[in-house]
């Protein structure tokens, strides 16, 4: 499971700290539900500043990355991680998105429509086959994925 280009690709995604408070939980993970893609993780968490440096690990060297780590662990929200498979669900995911910036994403994507600035921007996704080959096993164990049919999948792919 999880191979790229396959109806079993895929993509990780954490509603942020910022739409948690905002109780936005529900209207971003449902975008996923009702595009008929299949959720097989989910969990809430308050991130430890580990787990979220192991996460930008990439990003270190960027001058945000203090503020962007502070931010995700501060504890003033959990995080809701989650997983999503589907046919190309790792590139439609960043399109449901949107770009870093909430004030440049269009209308309809997730941050065009709910994301405040560029920290404060309401959802995370894998940006690549590499990063959620990566992201799915950092933030879950394997019997946390969920096996299980979707049978409406006949009505979608
Ligand atoms: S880059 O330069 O293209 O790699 O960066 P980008 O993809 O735009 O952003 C990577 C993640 O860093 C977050 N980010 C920031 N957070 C706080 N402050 C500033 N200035 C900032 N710039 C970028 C951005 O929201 C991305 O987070 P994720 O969770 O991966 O979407």
């Amino acid at each position: 499971a999880g191979l790229p280009g396959t109806n079993q690709e895929r993509s990780f995604f954490m509603v942020k700290p910022d739409a948690v408070q905002r109780g936005l939980v529900s209207e971003i993970i449902g975008r996923f539900e009702k595009r008929g893609y299949k959720i097989v993780a989910m969990k809430m968490v308050t991130p430890s500043r580990e787990l979220i440096e192991a996460h930008y690990d990439d990003l270190r060297s960027r001058p945000f990355f203090e503020g962007l780590c502070k931010y995700m662990s501060s504890g003033e929200a959990p995080v809701v991680a989650f997983v999503v498979e589907g046919k190309g669900i790792i590139k439609v995911g960043r399109d449901m998105i949107g770009v870093t910036d909430p004030l440049k994403s269009a209308p309809g994507t997730i941050r065009g429509d709910t994301g405040v600035s560029i920290g404060m921007n309401s959802i995370h996704g894998s940006d690549g086959v590499e990063g959620a080959a990566s992201e799915i096993p950092l933030w879950f164990s394997q019997d946390e994925i969920a096996n299980w049919n979707k049978t409406a999948d006949k009505w979608i792919y």
